[in-house]
């Protein structure tokens, strides 16, 4: 490595999706008394880096776990918070994502979010639609199990029209009732915080997926840390069940 260059290499071999559990927010902010609140703030920053660093590398499909169906669970208090924080990151990231070619995009249930969320990601989703290099899944109130359950009600009710045969329910017909249609699944999955579990993130999505848990809390990952497990995913031998 050169004296002041960059400390970690740029990988040859990019995933073509990458997905992330942005999680830890709530320990950094504890760890320095402070309230949840500061941790999610601090945590948008660090989305800003993940989302530019993606962007630089040419890495196609970016999604991020924001807030899962279980987080409704939580006080009024950080739920609120969080949807506040979610609106003035849009706002704030608007003229960014135009200007350098990113697509919004959202998987999970949109209809839950407060309607001024909806229609802030709404504008964002219609201005970006053309946009090509980067495409930003957020995963909002957003579920494993819900993906793949209202996946179920829409065969079914296709079944029941008699559109479809329940002999041709394939993986195919199941994936294109996803909300991840359309997308290859994630090659990379990264959890910070140091918890080994997938907490309803994207169950049918990342069967094959390269599974990196790293103790670093949300607001401290950094370009460096994510260019690492870039990196470490270059020696990763994927088998997909094959000798
Ligand atoms: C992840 O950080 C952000 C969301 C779930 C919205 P947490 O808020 O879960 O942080 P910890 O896990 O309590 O530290
Ligand atoms: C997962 O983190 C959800 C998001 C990062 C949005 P959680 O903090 O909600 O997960 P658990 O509760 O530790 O499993
Ligand atoms: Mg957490």
């Amino acid at each position: 490595m050169s004296p002041g260059g960059p400390a970690v290499g740029v990988p040859s071999k990019l995933p073509r999706h990458v997905a992330i559990i942005m999680d830890g927010n709530g320990r950094w902010a504890q760890q320095r008394l402070l309230s949840r609140v500061f941790g999610h703030e601090k945590g948008s920053e660090a989305v800003r880096v993940v989302v530019r660093t993606c962007r630089e590398l040419g890495i196609p499909l970016l999604t991020l776990y924001a807030f899962s169906t279980e987080n409704w669970q939580r006080s009024a208090v950080e739920v609120e918070a969080l949807m506040g924080l979610l609106r003035r990151f849009l706002e704030a990231e608007r003229a960014e994502m135009l200007q350098t070619n990113i697509r919004l995009h959202v998987i999970g249930c949109i209809e839950r979010l407060p309607s001024d969320v909806q229609q802030a990601l709404r504008r964002t989703m219609a201005d970006t639609a053309q946009n090509s290099a980067l495409q930003l899944n957020l995963a909002l109130s957003y579920g494993g199990r819900d993906d793949i359950t209202r996946a179920l009600r829409s065969i079914a009710s296709l079944v029941r029209e008699g559109r479809l045969n329940p002999e041709s329910i394939t993986e195919e017909v199941v994936a294109a009732h996803l909300d991840t249609r359309g997308m290859p699944d994630p090659d990379i999955l990264i959890r910070t915080g140091g918890d080994m579990r997938i907490s309803n993130f994207l169950l049918w999505q990342l069967a094959y997926t390269e599974i990196f848990v790293i103790p670093t809390l949300w607001p401290d990952f950094g370009r460096d840390q994510f260019l690492q497990v870039l990196n470490d995913f270059q020696s990763r031998q994927r088998r997909f069940g094959r000798a």
